[in-house]
Formats: C-alpha cells, sequence, structure tokens
C-alpha cells in the first residue's frame, strides 16, 4: 500500500515506466503496484531467476484494463540492443535485473560480473541515449563490506567481502561518473534484506525468509548459518516499492545519490526464526524443530543496521511495515503458495 501523497502524484499522470528484472521479486512488486495505479509499463527478463508465474500471479491481482498497459519484453540486459530497445518511449527506469546472492557471486564470479556491471552499463548507456527522466536503481547494502560501523551511514562504506559486493558498488561509481561525464543523474537504493511475496524460497542461493518459511511449512529443517546472534535489518517489499517510486518522482536536488532502503531495526537470525515460527502458529501451524546450526558463510557481514535519515529527509521515504508485520503478510503469501503447489501436485 503506497502512502496516499504517491497515490495522488501518480493518479496526476500517467507515465511509462521500464521495470528490468519485472519477473523476479521486487521487480515483479513494483510492476504489481504501478499497473494498480494505472501507469504504463515496460518490463524486461531473461527468467534467469525470475518466473513466468510471477508474471501470471500479477496479472491474476488486476482489472484486464490494468494489465493490457503492460508490455513485456523478454530480453538479456548483456545485449546492448535490447536495452535500447526497451528503453523506447520510457519516462522512469528502475532497473532491478541483476544476479543476486553473495554465495552465487562466489561460485561464478564471471557471470555475476557480465550482468551486473555489463549489463548496468547497457542499461545506463541506452537511458542516456533515450533522455529518461529518471533511472534509479537497485544498489545493495554489502557496499558497507567490512565497515564496522552500525548503524550504516552512506558515506562510510569498506572493503567489498564478495564479487557481488564489487558488482554493486562499480555500479555506483558508474552512476556516478555518469552524471560527471553525461549529466545524467541515477539514484541508488541501497536495499537491506529486502523480503515478501514473490521471493523464491527454492535453489541453493534461496535468500533466509523465503528458504525458512518454506521449510517451517514443509516441516523440513531449518539450518542457521552461525551461531544465530547474526544480525540484519530486515525490509518488507512495499518498503521498498515505496522508495523506488519517491526516488523517480523525487525533485532534481534529490537524484543522483545513494540510499538505504531499510527499516532501521536489528533482528538477529535467532530471533528471525522465532518470529517465522509466530507467523506460522497465527495460520494454525505449529513448527516444533530444533535449527541445526552451520558454519558461519564466507562473503557474509557479521551485523547489518541502516540509518535510514537521508532516505526520510530527502525523499519522504517512511517505512510502513516492520518486520513482524511484514513476516506475518509474506507467511500468509508462502503458505498459500504451497498449497496451489500442493493442489497443481495431485
Ligand atoms: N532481495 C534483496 O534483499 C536484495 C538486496 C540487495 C539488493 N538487491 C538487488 O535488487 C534487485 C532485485 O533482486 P530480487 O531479490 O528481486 O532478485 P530476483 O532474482 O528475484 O530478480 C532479479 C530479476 O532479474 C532478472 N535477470 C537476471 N539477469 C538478467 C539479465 N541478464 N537480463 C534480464 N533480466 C535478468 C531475473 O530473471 C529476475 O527476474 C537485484 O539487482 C538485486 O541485486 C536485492
Amino acid at each position: 500500500m503506497l502512502p496516499d501523497a504517491l497515490r495522488q502524484r501518480l493518479r496526476l499522470r500517467q507515465h511509462t515506466w521500464l521495470v528490468t528484472g519485472c519477473a523476479g521479486f521486487i521487480g515483479s512488486n513494483l510492476l504489481e503496484t504501478l499497473l494498480a495505479h494505472d501507469q504504463n509499463v515496460v518490463g524486461l527478463d531473461n527468467f534467469s531467476t525470475g518466473h513466468p508465474f510471477n508474471l501470471r500471479e500479477v496479472k491474476s491481482t488486476l482489472e484486464a484494463t490494468q494489465w493490457a498497459r503492460f508490455r513485456f519484453i523478454e530480453g538479456d540486459i548483456r545485449d546492448a540492443a535490447a536495452c535500447a530497445h526497451a528503453m523506447r518511449g520510457i519516462d522512469h527506469v528502475l532497473h532491478q535485473a541483476a544476479l543476486g546472492s553473495v554465495p552465487r557471486s562466489i561460485d561464478d564470479p564471471i557471470t555475476s560480473n557480465a550482468v551486473n556491471v555489463g549489463g548496468f552499463v547497457n542499461m545506463l548507456v541506452a537511458a542516456r541515449d533515450a533522455g529518461v527522466s529518471s533511472f534509479t536503481y537497485a544498489a545493495s547494502s554489502s557496499t558497507y563490506g567490512d565497515h564496522p560501523g552500525l548503524p550504516k551511514v552512506e558515506d562510510r562504506i569498506g572493503k567489498p567481502l564478495s564479487p557481488y559486493a564489487v558488482t554493486k558498488y562499480v555500479n555506483e561509481l558508474y552512476a556516478d561518473v555518469f552524471a560527471r561525464c553525461y549529466g545524467m543523474c541515477a539514484t541508488g537504493l541501497r536495499y537491506f534484506n529486502v523480503f515478501g511475496k514473490r521471493q523464491d524460497p527454492n535453489g541453493a542461493y534461496a535468500a533466509v525468509i523465503p528458504k525458512w518459511a518454506a521449510a517451517m511449512i514443509r516441516d523440513e529443517e531449518v539450518a542457521i548459518n552461525g551461531d544465530g546472534m547474526t544480525s540484519r535489518d530486515f525490509c518488507h517489499v512495499d518498503n521498498a516499492v515505496q522508495a523506488n517510486l519517491l526516488a523517480a518522482l523525487a525533485p532534481e536536488a534529490a537524484r543522483g545519490q545513494v540510499y538505504n532502503v531499510a527499516v532501521g531495526d536489528t533482528t538477529t537470525l535467532l530471533e528471525l526464526y522465532a518470529g517465522l515460527r509466530s507467523a506460522l502458529a497465527e495460520q494454525g501451524l505449529q513448527y516444533n524443530r530444533a535449527p541445526v546450526h552451520r558454519p558461519p558463510r564466507a562473503g557474509d557481514v557479521q551485523h547489518s543496521l541502516a540509518d535510514i535519515s537521508r532516505a526520510a529527509q530527502a525523499l519522504g521515504y517512511a517505512p510502513r511495515y516492520r518486520i513482524h508485520e511484514g513476516l506475518s503478510i509474506s507467511m500468509q503469501w508462502y503458505l498459500q503458495r504451497e498449497r496451489q503447489l500442493l493442489g497443481s501436485a495431485n
């Protein structure tokens, strides 16, 4: 749900948006919100980690006239011509397409770099040439690397701890250089552990919340990397959607910056485990297994917590959902999805 002021601004004008990675988790949530507010959207995705069923689910939530405002292009951001094609007639770019996951980038740094850096430069060039009004991109809290300071403040970063973190930091450097060389402003949103509906629970590189939610629903083992005292600033996806739209529609002075997108709350993995169990219990299901502990993962930081005051002041960002409400909403969705999967298997 968007804040009223943002809804009104969208009502004033029908913009045309390009959402890359629209078949993925955050991209499909952006797509749903924009179409639900009668905006025109072009989507670009190659289905490498996104799924056609995410698009089908978005379609199922909308009226036919709203869905008709969506044009999907199956294409790869590593292909400069595909980026230029997708950019035609676009007002605002919300660039989400990338290969996420620290472990994936450690296993295969070449592909993460090709997509996250090469694809990013293709997108910047295409946006520059098309003269779009705004360019907002998914940056990452991994850019804080080994900086010990807490909470994380945008201007104080350390050395990256993984190839993924390097790619996301390079995005910021390129955005800055495009402003200097071509006068093009791109705004980076450093997401901190975003979670919510349509985040993929499956595969080796799944994020912790969908992975644990699915394991609890299926009554499977939950594995904690480390002693459980690792902490994160978990951010419900609706907060990230709000930040994207605010950044895209922000006045000139607020553009071309990087902003933390989180809640400003700290949650340990043990607290997360307990929170997910109670979200499941709210749905009438009990999970009674004790978690198992594994060694900490390479490339992971021990603690991550955002200072969100820059985004609050410059963009008017005000996260609507804190972790418990977010877990509750997300668990309902994961349960519904598991039931659908079971239904289609029988
Ligand atoms: N989810 C988080 O907590 C989080 C945190 C920090 C940053 N991010 C960033 O946010 C963005 C979205 O992440 P997400 O969690 O929705 O991941 P996701 O994997 O669900 O979505 C990424 C989408 O990009 C598409 N994609 C990947 N490579 C592509 C390519 N070469 N060409 C076209 N499309 C391609 C995928 O198919 C997928 O649909 C990414 O840039 C990610 O790095 C996410």
